[in-house]
Formats: C-alpha cells, sequence, structure tokens
C-alpha cells in the first residue's frame, strides 16, 4: 500500500469516515488532505460513536499517524476540542502522532460571520453552506491575504496579524452585510492561546509524508466532501471551495504524481445531497422516507455537521461515470447496500435526455443539470436482510445483480460493499 487516495464520488456524506476506519487497519499514515470543519464522520466502534470533522477517523486504530495537510482550512477551537475528546477517550493524540501542516489555513470567527452573512444576502439564491466559513478561508487563500498555521510559531506577530484581519473583516462585515463587528482584542488574545497550544503540532507534513513513503510505508489519503463538491469539477456554484477530487490529494499534501497506486471513489448504493443545487434523480414521498430513515439511528440521512435532513434520490449512473473520469477511479466502494432492501423495484439512472436526444456522458460537466431528464433502468429488488451477509456469493440474485450493473456502468470493480454500520458489517466483493 504505498499511496492510496479515498474520494468521495457522489456529493459527500458516502461514508468515507467508516471507509477510512476499515483501511487504516492496514495504513501506517492518514492524511486529509482538503476542506475543514464542514465534513463530519460518524464511526462506530462497538458501543463508542465517534463524530469527527477535522482529524482522520484512522486515528481510532493505535497505528497509524494521523495529518491534516496543507489544502484544508482548519478552525482551531475545533481541533483542540477533538483532540481532548479523542484523548478523554484514551486515543493518542501526541504531536509523535498527529501532524498539522504550517502551510495549512486558519478558519476565523470572522471568516464564519462572513461566510452566514453572505449567505443571507443571497436569499433564495443562497448555496446552503455549512456555514463553517469554509468559502471566506480559501477566498483570503486565493487573494494571498489568508493566516497559515505557521503564522501561529511567532506568537507577536501572529496576534497582530489575527488583530488587524478581524479589523478588515469587520469593515467588511458592517459595510457591506450590516452585521455586527467582532472585537479584534479578544479574539486576538484567544487564538494567541490557541496558537501556543497547537505549535508542538505544526510542521511540514509534506516531507514526512515523502520519508514515510520512501520507506515503504502505507499512506492513505482521505479526502472529505465528494467529486460533485470539487470547486472546479462540481455543480458549480453550489460547491465547496476546496479540491476533494483526487488531484486534490497531492496539492493538498504536497506529493507528487507518481507516487499513487489505488484511487478510490466511494458511493452510497443511492444518491443524497445536502445544501442546494441540482440533483436529477431526486425522489420524494415513500421511497423517499424509506432511503432517508427516520433520524432515530446515527447512520440516517441527516447532516453529521449540520443536522439537516439530507435530498434523497436513485444512484445517478452518469454522474458515477463522470466521477471515475475526473478523479481516475480504479475501483469503488459501494456504501449503505442494506438500506435498499424491502424496495419493489429498484432504479438506476444509465443516461440523461435532453430535447429528446440521448446524452450517456456531459456534454459540459455537471455545473448545469437544468436541460437533463434522467433515463431510469429498473431492476428487482430484494427483501432479504443484508446485515448478516459477508460474502459476495451469499448476497440475494437481485443485489448481486445490482451490483454487477453498477460494475459494467462504471467500468471499474467494487471492492467492498457495506451492509451495515458496525465495522465488521462489510462484505469484501473482489
Ligand atoms: P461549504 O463547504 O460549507 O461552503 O458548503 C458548500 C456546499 O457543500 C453546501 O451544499 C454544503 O451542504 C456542502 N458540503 C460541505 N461539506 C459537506 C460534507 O462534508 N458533506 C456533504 N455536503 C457538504
Amino acid at each position: 500500500m504505498p499511496l492510496t487516495i479515498l474520494v468521495g464520488a457522489q456529493w459527500g456524506d458516502e461514508g468515507k469516515g467508516r471507509i477510512v476506519d476499515w483501511l487504516s487497519a492496514q495504513a501506517d499514515v492518514v492524511a486529509r488532505f482538503n476542506g475543514g470543519d464542514n465534513a463530519g464522520h460518524t464511526v462506530t466502534v462497538g458501543s463508542q460513536t465517534f463524530k469527527l470533522h477535522l482529524i482522520p477517523s484512522g486515528v481510532i486504530h493505535p497505528r497509524p499517524a494521523c495529518v491534516l495537510g496543507n489544502g484544508m482550512v482548519i478552525n482551531p477551537e475545533t481541533l483542540l476540542n477533538e483532540m481532548a475528546s479523542l484523548k478523554a477517550a484514551g486515543i493518542n493524540v501526541s504531536p509523535a502522532r498527529l501532524r498539522v501542516s504550517h502551510a495549512a489555513h486558519l478558519i476565523t470567527p470572522a471568516h464564519r460571520a462572513l461566510d452566514q452573512a453572505q449567505e443571507r444576502a443571497r436569499g433564495l439564491g443562497k448555496i446552503g453552506t455549512t456555514g463553517r466559513g469554509i468559502g471566506p478561508a480559501y477566498t483570503d487563500k486565493a487573494s494571498r491575504r489568508g493566516l497559515r498555521l505557521e503564522e501561529m510559531l511567532d506568537p507577536p506577530a501572529f496576534a497582530a496579524r489575527m488583530a488587524s484581519h478581524i479589523r478588515e473583516t469587520n469593515m467588511v462585515l458592517q459595510s457591506l452585510y450590516a452585521a455586527d463587528p467582532l472585537d479584534a482584542d479578544k479574539l486576538s488574545e484567544e487564538y494567541a492561546a490557541y496558537a501556543e497550544k497547537l505549535a508542538p503540532y505544526i510542521s511540514d507534513v509534506s516531507a514526512f509524508l515523502a520519508r514515510a513513503l520512501s520507506e515503504g510505508k502505507g499512506v492513505l489519503a482521505e479526502g472529505a466532501q465528494g467529486t460533485l463538491l470539487d470547486l472546479d469539477h462540481g455543480t458549480y456554484p453550489f460547491v465547496t471551495s476546496s479540491s476533494p477530487t483526487a488531484p486534490g490529494a497531492l496539492v493538498g499534501l504536497g506529493l507528487g504524481i507518481l507516487r499513487v497506486e489505488r484511487v478510490i471513489g466511494a458511493t452510497k448504493a443511492f444518491q443524497t445531497r445536502v445544501g442546494e443545487g441540482p440533483f436529477p434523480t431526486e425522489v420524494s414521498g415513500a421511497v423517499a422516507g424509506h432511503l432517508r430513515g427516520t433520524g432515530a439511528n446515527p447512520w440516517d440521512e441527516f447532516g453529521t455537521t449540520t443536522g439537516r435532513p439530507r435530498r434523497v434520490g436513485w444512484l445517478d449512473g452518469v454522474l458515477l461515470r463522470y466521477a471515475v473520469r475526473v478523479n481516475g477511479l480504479t475501483e469503488l466502494i459501494l456504501t449503505k447496500l442494506d438500506v435498499l432492501s424491502g424496495l419493489e423495484t429498484l432504479r438506476i439512472c444509465t443516461a440523461y435526455r435532453s430535447a429528446g436526444k440521448p446524452y450517456t456522458d456531459l456534454p459540459l460537466g455537471p455545473a448545469d443539470l437544468s436541460p437533463f431528464e434522467p433515463v431510469y433502468e429498473e431492476l428487482p429488488g430484494w427483501q432479504e436482510d443484508l446485515s448478516a451477509v459477508r460474502r459476495r456469493q451469499d448476497l440475494p440474485a437481485a443485489a448481486r445483480r445490482y451490483l454487477e450493473r453498477i460494475e459494467t456502468l462504471s467500468g471499474i470493480p467494487i471492492r467492498l460493499v457495506t451492509v451495515g454500520a458496525e465495522r465488521s458489517q462489510v462484505v469484501e466483493t473482489s
């Protein structure tokens, strides 16, 4: 296992945390490369459930080192809270194990305030962001006025930079959005305290990862969000502000392309989306209720970060093929197959139609899907409970046929299927 990249093949929430947990048993290092605390992973181990937003879920295993890459935007308060709760559960989060890139950018309360003010101002055209300050932090990065974590290593200079960042953002908040200003002195003091706590964790993670790979260690690069939320390749403008696709792993960790061995795409057995934006195979009514669940279980379709009910729909084969292409996926991991049990008939979107013409590929990418209508293929469902199945040959014939259809449509094999929230509820399929 040299460098393996794991990305979401849909709009995020594909169950990557769970997969990282599974793959981490063989990894020496797990490295997250994009996004911030807009992401949320729930990992269940026995009776313990962990909710993580920044630290890779590989941390739950005793072995792998954990890395937060330069492609991330980091809210230090969230990071320190996560570290404290892991420590309280007896998990090692010492600086020898957890490393944070010096070149990652900070998210501040000013970024959060701006994110929320901008969403309010968008009105009906809102993106449905998580309100965590992600967009404004990446905007500052691209505008070359962002705060990098390495600045925390020089406390007096950092305090001054922080105060001027808050004052500058206050001007925008007040004049453009009529929002309340933030207290620059108080926040600069608060962030100086965070700097002191985080300083031992900050280093050049690219050098650490390159060394690990040269020593023959296995590195798992974990993407947050998903392909269709990618700033370049997603359903723009209803996207996040980072690069959750596989090439983002190389830029977001500082690694060369020839290191990559496998690129795994995580996809649900159906489709979900949280926030606004196009969703051609979205359903409502009884099927939606079946796919979403009631919210009684932590794995039901309600956001880990925001608690919002997710939009749900049939698996979209056109968008899946697109994800295979832009990521260079070599294999799929299919999650939540068990949720489909009990549906009489399943549908898969195999093509789109526009003005009477069929499309199996997207002529201009997924930004504007409004001209298209999904073309469905119907497959028989199954009634059996899958939660105890562990071998592909033991799945009901209709479930096996569903997997085969997805492999044909995507052109790549399914390596693993999850059939329940517990660590052991997986079917290794090839
Ligand atoms: P932002 O990343 O908070 O700016 O939100 C931009 C879009 O990405 C919104 O539609 C969010 O709902 C969506 N989004 C951000 N993070 C996640 C995630 O981890 N899972 C699913 N959707 C996400």
